[in-house]
């Protein structure tokens, strides 16, 4: 068992098969698991697939019970995915990838905090000003960022940006999240064109991006990496779970997106190619 330091939690992974055990020091909500299988119509290649496959598994509600109040008090929740390593007919393992819910007041979208605990994550951020639009093939994509984080480091996933998480490492990819749980998460739209506008693939041990043909009027890709923000609670090297818990003040954006648009924009720093 290999203790995962970077969440600043007694969680702890198998280096065998990627299972996860928590203390008994802590609470959590629930379990998921999502196979080959049930990734079917996201794959950039579904022929011959392996369905029993596992690609990644989801802790939900994690929380020590002393910390249930405040959490509560702010509708956050603090989850744990593991995205398993290698690739499934060339493609790396990823999520489902979603977009989030309109604010009430249909200004933007909901914003989540992303930290990646173990491992290397691409985040692929698809930006659709449309995403709910009544016919499909109405959808367009407004900005489209690669965006490369690092063990120890932590992305804010920008409000207005669907997104998907892509295990690029060589192990298995550890991130926890912190989200606001009244925002609507949708799932149709990205699996309406077969998954997000790009699939990540590895050909000859090169992780190489290929475009998804049922999108039309893609921008031309942006890549970037991530840069801390003490102001939204995020400095590296310190849990967002502990900064959450000494500045639950700093995590405002998570519910209130409005107004801190431009801020988390800014906390991306951009490359002219992929960054690994
Ligand atoms: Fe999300």
């Amino acid at each position: 068992m290999l203790e995962l330091k970077n969440s600043g939690l007694p969680l702890y992974i198998d280096e065998k098969n990627h299972v996860m055990a928590l203390s008994a020091l802590l609470k959590y909500d629930g379990f998921g698991r999502k196979t080959v299988e049930k990734m079917q119509g996201l794959l950039a290649d579904e022929h011959d697939l392996p369905l029993d496959e596992l690609v990644y598994d989801v802790y939900r509600g994690i929380a020590y019970p002393e910390d249930e109040e405040l959490l509560k008090k702010d509708d956050y929740r603090y989850d744990i995915t593991i995205i398993m390593p290698g690739q499934v007919n060339g493609e790396c393992k990823k999520t489902s990838g979603h977009y989030h819910g309109w604010n009430p007041e249909k200004t933007n979208t909901y914003a989540e905090v992303y930290e990646v605990i173990k491992g290397t994550a691409l985040y692929i951020l698809q930006k659709s000003d449309n995403f709910d639009a009544e016919d499909p093939a109405d959808v367009r994509v407004d900005d489209l960022i690669f965006a490369t984080v690092h063990e120890g480091e932590t992305i804010l996933i920008p409000p207005n940006y669907g997104h998907c998480s892509v295990n690029i490492g060589d192990g298995p990819l550890v991130f926890s999240n912190l989200a606001y749980v009244p925002c609507p998460v949708h799932y149709g739209p990205v699996k309406q064109f077969h998954g997000m506008s790009f699939y990540v693939m590895v050909e000859n041990g090169e992780v190489k991006l290929k475009a998804n043909d049922r999108y039309v009027d893609v921008p031309k890709a942006k890549f970037a990496t991530v840069k801390e923000n003490p102001h939204l609670g995020i400095q590296f090297g310190l849990p967002v779970y502990e900064s959450y818990k000494k500045n639950p003040e700093a995590f405002e954006f998570l519910g209130k997106p409005d107004g801190f648009v431009d801020e988390i924009m800014s906390m991306l720093v951009y490359h002219d190619e992929l960054v690994k």
